[in-house]
């Protein structure tokens, strides 16, 4: 009974979650100028202005229209901001901050209304999803941010000082940060299949995997310096000859966040593609991890013979626990969270930077699309790679070792780095 009168009801949970989630998104925008609120820093990420109105379309679309029985509130904005409205390229030319933001309360005021008759417990998965999607369009603002920070000379390069400068005293690390761990081999769980899980999670299921090693940390800049000092960049031999194709054309020589500076030395490498990742893992002789190599050995416990949430446990995350949702608003050194190693004793697996893996894309065995086949499966297309982790912008309702990112190889905007893995 009493723990009855303590645990809030779900629409309370979502009347806060919502809230929390549009105050962290709204952040993002102080202090931006028209000219970043509607530049495209690249030709595969829309402004930061089209994701917010982005977020208030899908919102009303899904809870408004599709569940509540609404008219569209707002039809004018429907091709502007539906996903599959407008090419990237003609979403420049937006209504400004706060128009959109009218736009975003407008149709925030009358899901809250409807939340208060809505039967949610029917409709958990939607309310999760929507809460998700906007997290998602939260960090994707934070790497659009970044890019434009990073172009105008403002990025890592020119940045010094900060708040999260406690963890950069250029001090020798305090432990190995190119040790690997041994994972025996052995059945495990993979994906989620609770309410929270989003499609390409689910179905959840076994998978065996023989004996293999995977990196501690992730991928230091120092470490990565060893590659690039060794010519790496100018020899083919490390490069899949796809990988190579691109380094011709794309002409980079490291990576998209690269700073000299010693200070940052312990930081994972952060901005570069599948190529290059595979590339260095290559020169080192290791390999990436497949999809299910990282989740096993960021979220299986093998003592208690159950999958974990978190790398931690199921405790729900904190800034003691690892990097994320913006609290220092930049990469920290690869061992500064210990609190929240794996079962195995991975450092970082969530937070601070996304890591790629050596999968495609792909639906697991049972797949259902959800809540619309364009979410995931259109591109279970042998066009894209699994990124696991999270980066320091990921929110926390997106924020779990089943989470599942993808995007091409080529892609380096996306504050990703990779961890190695070997036989
Ligand atoms: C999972 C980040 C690749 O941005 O295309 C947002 C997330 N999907 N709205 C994307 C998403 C629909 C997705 N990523
Ligand atoms: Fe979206």
């Amino acid at each position: 009974m009493i723990s009855k009168l303590h645990k809030s009801s779900l629409k309370e949970t979502f009347f806060r979650a919502f809230s929390q989630c549009r105050a962290k998104t709204l952040a993002l925008f102080e202090g931006v100028d028209e000219a970043t609120f509607c530049c495209q820093p690249h030709p595969d990420f829309s402004p930061i202005g089209w994701h917010l109105g982005h977020i208030a379309y899908t919102e009303s679309l899904w809870l408004l229209e599709r569940s509540a029985g609404l008219p569209c509130l707002f039809p004018r904005y429907r091709k502007l901001f539906a996903a599959d409205g407008l090419p990237k390229k003609e979403r420049v030319k937006l209504p400004n901050l706060e128009e959109i933001r009218y736009y975003l309360d407008t149709v925030r005021e009358k899901v809250l209304h409807y939340l208060e008759v809505a039967d949610v417990e029917q409709q958990e998965r939607l309310w999760r999803f929507i809460l998700q999607h906007e997290s998602q369009h939260s960090e994707i603002i934070s790497f659009v941010l970044e890019l434009g920070k990073q172009q105008r000379g403002q990025g890592k390069q020119g940045r010094q000082g900060g708040q999260g400068e406690i963890f950069s005293l250029v001090s020798p690390p305090a432990h190995d940060l190119s040790e690997m761990i041994q994972i025996p081999a052995g059945e495990f769980e993979m994906g989620d299949g609770s309410v929270d899980a989003l499609d390409n999670e689910q179905p959840l299921h076994r998978a065996y995997l023989e004996t293999y090693w995977i990196d501690r940390y992730p991928v230091t800049c120092a470490q990565y310096r060893v590659f690039m000092a060794a010519q790496g960049y100018q020899n083919p031999r490390w490069w899949s000859k796809v990988g190579w194709e691109w380094l011709q054309t794309e002409q980079v020589t490291q990576p998209l966040y690269w700073c000299e500076n010693p200070m940052w030395d312990h930081h994972p490498v952060c901005g570069v593609s599948w190529y290059e990742a595979e590339a260095y893992s290559r020169f080192v002789g290791k390999r990436l991890p497949t999809e299910a190599e990282w989740e096993k050995a960021a979220s299986w416990d093998a003592q208690a013979h159950c999958r974990r949430i978190y790398p931690w446990g199921n405790e729900e995350p904190t800034l003691k626990h690892c990097n994320h949702d913006n609290f220092i608003g930049k990469t920290t050194p690869v061992d500064a969270f210990s609190i929240g190693q794996s079962f195995y004793g991975l450092y970082d697996a969530l937070g601070n930077v996304w890591e790629w893996t050596a999968s495609w894309f792909d639906g697991y065995p049972g797949f259902q699309s959800y809540p619309y086949v364009g979410y995931s499966q259109v591109y279970f297309d042998q066009q894209h790679r699994v990124l696991k982790g999270a980066s320091w912008a990921t929110r926390p309702w997106a924020l779990r070792c089943s989470f599942r990112n993808w995007y091409h190889p080529c892609v380096r905007q996306i504050l990703a780095g990779f961890r190695c893995a070997a036989d």
